[in-house]
């Protein structure tokens, strides 16, 4: 058991996605740039990703994914007190998504928020919403991860194009039983690495030109390898030190789900930790990358398909641009 201080204990009440209708396979992909269904497979796992329609941000999934959370929480709007949204794909510049839903959800005089950790977003906004919950300062958060990377990726960058995808998970955060919820978080980020994965143009450094158009600096750049070998061993260490925080061992571990950013980086990592495999989930074929959205899209696939149970211990574990990662172990139910 852990120690009891006095402080609430804080874990999920409920889960919810929201996710593009339209989809983009493979076999689009090879009539854009050139690449193979045979490539793309076997170097990243992925087959298929989602993708958002002209008219659509993350807002619309976010706010989808939020609802259902909040349904399968049993949490009404008006009792909500804090959204945090985890997103570097935001609506607008101004204001932050989490405000646009909070609009949508028709929730009133709440804290609410934007956080940009890119792919680890959703990981710092859940020990972010914990540490508000312990304070006292409200008794329900929406924790939203959403990201529609398909609206910043360059589809004439074979390297690139054929790894995002758009989506959104959400949970609801209140308190539960002492033992269960979120017991350790370890979270990072070294500033020094921000050109591994980063978009050039569209901000305050150097604001959209046509020159920046040309030049197609507003979207995506990413050095593919450097973050690969990167992945491999932070993902490793982070799930080690947050199960140090928290006084659990690696052989207690049921289920892992780790940032959704490649097969291979999964499959080492599982080595790297000597954690079986099967307790990793991966649904990375048919989302590819989502960013902020990955970790709780895979969790909320493994809830309905019976792999995280009442009393599971699970690892959710990230890495992203910035460079941040980190970690957090939860365990599950009320
Ligand atoms: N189709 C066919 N060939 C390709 C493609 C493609 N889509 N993309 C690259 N290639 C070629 C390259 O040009 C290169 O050819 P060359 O040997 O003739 O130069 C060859 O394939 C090998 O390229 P690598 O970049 O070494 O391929 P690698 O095995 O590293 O796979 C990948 C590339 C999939 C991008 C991999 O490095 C990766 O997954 N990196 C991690 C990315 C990641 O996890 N990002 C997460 C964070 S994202 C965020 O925070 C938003």
């Amino acid at each position: 058991m852990e120690s009891y201080n006095g402080t609430r204990s804080i874990g999920i009440l409920g889960i919810g996605t929201g996710v593009p209708a339209d989809t983009l396979t493979n076999a689009d992909l090879e009539k854009m740039v050139d690449t193979s269904d045979e490539w793309i497979r076997t170097r990243t796992g992925i087959s298929e990703r989602r993708k958002s329609k002209p008219e659509e941000a993350a807002s619309d999934f976010g706010a989808a994914a939020a609802r259902q959370a909040m349904e399968a929480a049993g949490v009404r709007p008006d009792q909500i007190g804090l959204i945090i949204c985890a997103t570097f794909t935001p609506d607008n510049m101004c204001p932050s998504t989490a405000c646009h839903i909070q609009r949508m959800l028709g929730i009133e005089r709440v804290i609410a928020f934007d956080l940009n950790a890119a792919c680890t977003g959703f990981v710092y906004a859940l020990t972010t919403a914990k540490y508000y919950l312990q304070s006292g300062i409200c008794d329900y958060a929406l924790v939203v991860g959403v990201d529609v990377l398909t609206k910043i990726t360059d589809y004439q960058d074979r390297a690139t194009c054929i790894l995002f995808g758009d989506g959104a998970g959400a949970v609801v955060l209140g308190e539960v039983a002492h033992g269960k919820g979120l017991l350790g978080e370890y979270l990072s980020a070294d500033g020094r690495l921000s050109e591994a994965i980063y978009v050039p143009a569209g901000g305050s450094r150097k604001p959209t030109t046509e020159n920046t158009l040309r030049d197609r600096e507003h979207y995506l750049r990413m050095k593919g390898n450097e973050v690969f070998r990167f992945a491999v061993n932070i993902l490793g260490e982070s799930v080690e030190k947050a199960l140090e925080r928290c006084g659990r061992k690696i052989e207690e571990l049921d289920v892992v789900i780790p940032h959704q950013a490649n097969i291979r980086i999964i499959e080492a990592a599982a080595k790297r930790l000597s954690v079986p495999r099967e307790r990793f989930v991966v649904n990375v074929e048919k989302y590819g990358n989502t960013s902020a959205a990955s970790i709780p899209l895979a969790m909320a696939d493994a809830v309905a398909d019976g792999r995280i149970k009442d009393g599971s211990l699970l690892a959710l574990v990230a890495f992203g641009g910035g460079l941040t990662w980190g970690a957090t172990i939860v365990r599950w139910g009320r």
